[in-house]
Formats: C-alpha cells, structure tokens, sequence
C-alpha cells in the first residue's frame, strides 16, 4: 500500500502513522521526523533546515524532495506522513513513483482541538515516542514510558510558531485538496474522538480490516 497523509499540524497524522505500520508492517516516512533527526545530529541537512523549522515555515523543496527521493526508492509500501506539503512536491512524487499512489488521506479537525493537541504535546528527545498532557499521558510523568528519558516540548510547539504553521498550512498545503482530488485518490478522515476511533475511521477510508505483515 502507498498512502499519504495530509492534514494541519497536530491532527494526529504521526499517532495514525504508527498505528498503521504495527497493524500491517508498512514502512511509515515522516520528513518532520527525518528533519529532526538531521538537526539533532547538525548534518548539513539538518543545519540548512532548521531556521525553517523554528519560524513553521517549510524547508525549501529541493532538500526534501531529496530527502524522499533517498527514502523510498527501495520501498514496497510506505505511508509519507507530512509530504508532500504543497503542489510542487506532489508533481516531484507524481514522477518519482509513477503515480502508483493508492491514496490520500485528509484527517480534519477544527482548529481549536488542534492547538489543543500540540499545546499538551510531549515527545522523548530519545526514542521519538509521542504523548499528551491529557489524552495519552506518560505513566512516568515527565518521563519517557518507553526509554526513561526526560520528555521535552518541541521547538515548533510555541504558540507564535503554531499560528504561522497554521497558517503555511492553509496557504500552501490546503491546494493539495484538489489536486488529489481531481485524481480521484483523496479519502477524507474525521480526527476527532479518541487515537482508536480515529483508527477504525482510517482503515474503513483505505478499505483495510485485515492484518498483512
Ligand atoms: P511535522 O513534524 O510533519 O509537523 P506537522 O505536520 O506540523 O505535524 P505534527 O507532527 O505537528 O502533528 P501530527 O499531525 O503528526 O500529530 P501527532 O500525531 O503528533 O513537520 C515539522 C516541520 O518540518 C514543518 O513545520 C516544516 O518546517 C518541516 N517539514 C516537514 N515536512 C516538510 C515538507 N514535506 N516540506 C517542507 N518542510 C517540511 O499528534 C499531536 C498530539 O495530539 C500528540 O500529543 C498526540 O499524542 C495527540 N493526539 C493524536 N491523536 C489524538 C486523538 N485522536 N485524540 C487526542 N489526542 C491525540
């Protein structure tokens, strides 16, 4: 299966990600992820991307389109979660694959909720698990449940920079819409209500019930 996902900032495209790659084994490629990793190590990669990162704006296409092109060229099966982000890197992996997309996934949630999901956000700086304050708290507080390591809130998670990804979001992912649209590949996903129902929501929009590892 090759999936995309589309969706603002915070809807829970990671969290569905994951969940989707336990179920069936499908390789999950999040750029925020790669990104993160690439600055955390101070590749050059990662120090031409994170002045980008820190304002919520978008890393310049040709760097992630590598980033990508690199990624997935072996791959079978992959979800991309987070790319493409705008109609350019949709026409760059239209090519690179051939378009043997199976389909889209547009996740939708009020605005609100959003800011509510990455406020209350917590990641392990360490193994990458992600938790919430509230829906999915770590059983270790300020810890990792997983590795041990002190939680810590991203960067990108302050209110000034959640505001401008929104609004990068709206301007220049949002045309994606129509552009998977048109193709006839776009599947729309309700985010509200909790990680299992969103879940279930998900696997009826890609026509999965099964499990295939
Ligand atoms: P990226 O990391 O992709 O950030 P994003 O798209 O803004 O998405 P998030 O990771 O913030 O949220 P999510 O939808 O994955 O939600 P999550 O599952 O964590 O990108 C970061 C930056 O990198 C970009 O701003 C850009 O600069 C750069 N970048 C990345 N890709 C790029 C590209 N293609 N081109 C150029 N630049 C690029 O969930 C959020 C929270 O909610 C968590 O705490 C979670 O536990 C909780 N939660 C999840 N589901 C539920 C639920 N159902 N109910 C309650 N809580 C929930």
């Amino acid at each position: 299966m090759r999936l995309v996902f589309v969706g603002a900032p915070g809807v829970g495209k990671g969290t569905q990600a994951k969940r989707l790659e336990q179920e069936f084994g499908w390789n999950v490629v999040s750029t925020g992820d790669l990104l993160r990793t690439a600055i955390a190590q101070q590749t050059s990669l990662g120090q031409q991307a994170q002045a980008y990162i820190q304002r919520g704006e978008l890393v310049p296409d040709l760097l992630v389109n590598d980033l990508v092109a690199e990624r997935i060229s072996q791959m079978e099966s992959f979800i991309l979660d987070g790319y493409p982000r705008n109609v350019a890197q949709a026409e760059t992996l239209e090519a690179l694959i051939d378009g043997t997309l199976d389909a889209v996934v547009l996740f939708d949630l009020d605005e609100e909720l959003l800011v509510e999901r990455l406020s209350g956000r917590r990641v392990c700086p360490s193994c990458g698990a992600v938790f919430h304050v509230k829906a999915n708290p770590s059983q270790r507080g300020e810890q990792c449940d997983r590795c041990g390591a002190r939680l810590i809130t991203r960067n990108d998670d302050q209110p000034e920079t959640i505001r401008n990804r929104m609004r990068v979001f709206r301007e220049q992912t949002e045309p994606l819409v129509a552009f998977y649209e048109a193709k006839g590949l776009l599947r729309r996903v309700c985010a509200n209500g909790t990680p299992e129902e969103v879940f279930l929501r998900l696997l009826s929009a890609i026509g999965q019930n099964g499990t295939e590892k």
